[in-house]
């Protein structure tokens, strides 16, 4: 038997109608905010994804899915859209049209992890990406936008955390005197560890080595203390706004993300309900990304959200259902074309689901299979007895029954709508 790719799963119809429900719900959040819907290519140049999330980020690294296409391009699946966004907004010279753009997304992104709850090799990501405002009120509206979604969804026990790694070459600087701060520990450290230090040293504050993790708690450097005195101003008022729209939050001073593209301020949401991978989202600013991928010098602040974590954290109880509202119950075969042709005739005039079994099953179990649909109405034929002339209309909550011509039935339903 062949099965589904490890870290990937399938979405069966119950599952796609909790997250069409999600999507239609965050299609009018994002369109009452401002922001348009933006879709963009699942895979890239793999060049797109080095430049921006960062050649020795653990996502470039390891965890792309990468290949070579029969002309020698080297082509990568997606494992996060901003970049493919940023690409898009430079491509299209979107600064000509707007100086600033507005847009969010829904999609599949890859990522070649260890799958674990809330963790998946094909996962599903929304995001948005303010283009064009230095402004830290552009930074709090992104960060109050991720943290009232996930209120309109219900959820509470919500932690925002905030950092800001400043602007500027202050990196080198606090790269250095974070390593000197860990060089008496590095006999702790496993190779790769090590090399995250020598090569990018901010990634070793991600570390998931609970030992590291403690020892670098007591004697790293925070990058907030290397940034400007204007970067500080920036995020007090961001801390301003949020405060005045009371959007609870906690500064976290060694939150730095696992991204190389972010300036200044950096966020993200957890919850208690997910277990390990308690991240609901993240994103920052990233003011030099447009010009270092060959735009112009654009500031930029976006987030992503997983949809996976996302239903963890709902802990939706029922399984949602496909609606039936009419279901057209018929023993006689050679009425079959006939029942089909009314099923039809009433979805067009009235617009509403009706089903027809096709397994040909008695009486009783297409009556017990409307019950489970939660059908509304059942129309039930008797051709022995009436042909098609008439039909029993029955209304399953009042377990009523009447009998109609058939000829009158679009007009039953008409003046008794659902
Ligand atoms: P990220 O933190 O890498 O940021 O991912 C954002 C969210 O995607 C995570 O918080 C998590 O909910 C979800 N996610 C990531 N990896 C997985 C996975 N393997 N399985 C399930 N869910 C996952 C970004 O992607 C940035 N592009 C965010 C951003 C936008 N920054 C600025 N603009």
């Amino acid at each position: 038997m062949i099965k589904s790719v490890k870290g990937t799963k399938d979405l069966l119809p119950q599952d796609v109608l909790d997250i069409l429900e999600i999507e239609k719900h965050l299609n009018i959040f994002m369109s009452i905010h401002g922001y348009g819907e933006i879709r963009t290519p699942i895979f890239e140049s793999t060049e797109l994804f080095s430049r921006s999330v960062g050649e020795h980020t653990d996502i470039v690294n390891k965890e792309m899915y990468t290949w070579s296409d029969q002309n020698g391009q080297s082509l990568t699946l997606r494992p996060e859209m901003t970049a493919s966004v940023i690409r898009a907004y430079i491509q299209k010279q979107m600064w000509k049209i707007e100086p600033i753009s507005k847009f969010y997304y829904i999609g599949p992104s890859f990522r070649r992890e260890r799958p674990q709850k809330g963790r998946l090799r094909q996962f599903h990501q929304f995001g948005v990406e303010a283009i064009g405002s230095i402004n830290p009120e552009q930074d709090a509206e992104v960060i109050s936008m991720a943290f009232n979604i996930y209120k309109m969804f219900g959820l509470d026990n919500l932690k925002v955390k905030i950092n800001s790694l400043g602007s500027g070459n202050i990196r080198e600087n606090y790269s250095q005197d974070l390593r000197e701060s860990l060089n008496d520990f590095i006999a702790d450290f496993n190779g790769n560890e090590l090399k995250r230090l020598e090569k990018n040293p901010l990634r070793i504050l991600d570390t998931k080595n609970k030992k590291l993790k403690k020892i670098i708690n007591k004697n790293a450097p925070s990058i907030f203390d290397y940034i400007s005195n204007e970067d500080k101003d920036h995020f007090e008022l961001v801390k301003e706004i949020l405060n005045k729209l009371n959007i609870p939050f906690e500064h976290d001073y060694k939150l730095v993300r696992g991204l190389d593209y972010y300036t200044k301020t950096v966020f993200e949401l957890t919850s208690d309900a997910l277990g390990a991978q308690d991240a609901l989202c993240g994103g920052g600013r990233y003011d030099n990304l447009i010009e270092d991928l060959g735009g112009k010098n654009t500031p930029a602040v976006g987030f992503a959200a997983g949809i996976e974590r996302l239903l963890i954290a709902m802990n939706l109880k029922e399984d949602a259902i496909i609606e039936t509202d009419i279901y057209l119950i018929n023993t006689e075969s050679k009425i079959i074309p006939d029942v089909m042709n009314l099923a039809d005739l009433i979805r067009k005039e009235l617009g509403v689901a009706v089903y027809v079994d096709s397994l040909r099953r008695s009486m009783k179990s297409q009556l017990r299979h409307a019950d489970k649909l939660n059908a509304k109405y059942c129309i039930i034929f008797d051709y022995e007895k009436l042909n098609l002339e008439q039909v029993y209309i029955k209304n399953m909550s009042l377990k009523e029954q009447e009998l109609i011509p058939t000829d009158k039935l679009i007009s039953y339903f008409e003046k008794d709508p659902k």
